[in-house]
């Protein structure tokens, strides 16, 4: 039988670190679904819309990856979609707790789904969605953390914000 793993997140945006994770993750599973949490309360630095794009196309030479949105619980999503794993990425011990409460949660919810963790690669320890951004709002050059396409994004999407105010 296929075996499917959801790779949730927010991707506010995706990096270099989750495309280490998402391409390790393949050689475990038959196919892959990134999954963007539509968090209605929480505004991104880009929409949904926006995300979905930039992982489009980070994700154009990966096969058997889908890209979609979810919003509820994700063990709900994920039994629905067949998948029988959620993958997440650990970078360092500060990850740990916050991870290790999700993913026992999510047992609780559905037994029947596991939490796979990969090691974040060495060179992706300390990269995150959130510290990119702290950067690269202040114009500090997160070139090779993320994808070129995003690199781009973030440069237009912060010119654009200092634009309007
Ligand atoms: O990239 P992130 O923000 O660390 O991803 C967090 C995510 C999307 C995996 C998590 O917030 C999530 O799964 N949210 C959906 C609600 C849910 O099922 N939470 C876990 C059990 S309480």
């Amino acid at each position: 039988m296929e075996k499917v793993a959801i790779y949730p997140g927010s991707f506010d945006p995706i990096t270099n670190g989750h495309l280490d994770i998402l391409e390790r993750g393949l050689t475990l599973f038959d196919r892959v679904i990134v999954a963007i949490l539509h968090n209605p309360k929480k505004d991104g630095l880009f929409s949904i819309e926006e995300r979905r794009s930039l992982l489009e196309d980070a994700l154009v030479d990966l096969p058997h990856t889908e890209i979609d949105t979810f919003g509820g619980l994700l063990v709900d999503y994920a039994r629905q979609k067949g998948a029988c794993a959620i993958l997440r990425g650990m970078r360092a011990v500060s990850d740990f707790e916050y991870e290790f409460q999700m993913a026992l949660m999510n047992r609780r919810l559905d037994r029947d789904i596991q939490t796979v963790f990969l090691m974040t690669g060495l060179r992706w320890i300390f990269t995150s969605s959130s510290i990119i951004k702290e950067a690269a709002q202040f114009g500090g050059n997160v070139q090779g953390m993320v994808p070129p396409l995003v690199d781009r994004a973030l440069k237009d999407k912060y010119a654009a914000l200092k634009d309007s105010v």
